[in-house]
């Protein structure tokens, strides 16, 4: 028994699903005179690295926030420029995913990008579908908040169909619906660029995550910076509600 202890903390916690709200690019490309645009693109190397990151950790989920619902508010050419960006990504990396078994999926809702995007999209999916190692989700034109709505809808139109009863709404059906109802659930959600809030990412899937904040803006975040924070995960005590000496007695 005492020896199981020892072994048990000895273990390295590792966090199954992290969640990163990918957050600063505009603040480094102005630190260095630059274009908002260009922080956008330095930002795509930061994606690769903790990729690489994830696979070396074992981590089983990785999902990104790449543009929230909210975005579209920006100005148009800073949007239509990330749509650019989106589209040349996704052509030149997928493949390489694919060649590292990595499964990739975009959540939010897909509706509102052009036709080319949308299929690349579905194409990319269809590519790695089969894939058995990280699964990669980016979450574009996504929101918290119309997440959970469209769970809500899904589950409004089952009872209207007779499909189901009022009583069979409970938390895990409601999940069922919900983005990344598949995965392991979040561990550890991670937000870059020095703000500590969660603007309308995974709410419904953070209720219990380990939330990290960094200065460091997200071009600068690197391989080391990811193992850090997977490192501060593994010195939390997660308590889901039950006292400290309940978790350690475990
Ligand atoms: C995050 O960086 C990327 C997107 C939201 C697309 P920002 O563009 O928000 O950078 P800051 O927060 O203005 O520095
Ligand atoms: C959140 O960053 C969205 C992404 C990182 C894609 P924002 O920069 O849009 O968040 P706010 O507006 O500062 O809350
Ligand atoms: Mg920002």
């Amino acid at each position: 028994m005492a020896t199981d202890l020892v072994l048990e903390k000895d273990v390295k916690k590792i966090p199954q699903h992290i969640a990163i709200i990918m957050d600063g690019n505009g603040r480094w490309a102005q630190a260095q005179g630059k274009g908002r645009v260009a922080g956008h693109k330095a930002g795509v190397d930061s994606v690769r690295a903790v990729v690489r990151g994830a696979r070396k950790a074992e981590v089983k989920a990785l999902t990104l926030f790449a543009f929230s619902s909210e975005n579209w508010q920006r100005p148009e050419k800073e949007v239509s420029m990330l749509m650019d960006l989106f589209m040349f990504v996704l052509t030149k990396e997928v493949k390489r995913l694919h060649k590292n078994n990595i499964r990739f999926q975009v959540i939010g809702d897909l509706s509102r990008f052009s036709d080319k995007l949308q299929k690349s999209i579905i194409k990319s999916e269809q590519l790695t579908v089969n894939n058995t190692g990280l699964v990669l989700s980016v979450a574009a034109n996504y929101g918290g908040r119309w997440d959970i709505t469209n769970a809500a809808k899904q589950l409004a139109s089952q009872v209207r169909n007779n499909e189901m009863t009022l009583d069979d709404i409970t938390e895990e059906s409601l999940h069922q619906h919900t983005c990344l109802a598949q995965l392991p659930s979040l561990d550890l959600l991670i937000r870059t660029g020095g703000d500590c809030r969660i603007s309308n990412f995974l709410l419904w899937q953070a209720a219990y995550a380990e939330l990290y904040f960094t200065d460091v803006l997200w071009p600068d975040f690197n391989e080391d910076e990811f193992t850090q924070a997977i490192d501060v995960f593994d010195q939390r005590e997660r308590r889901f509600g039950k006292t400290g000496a309940q978790v350690l007695n475990k």
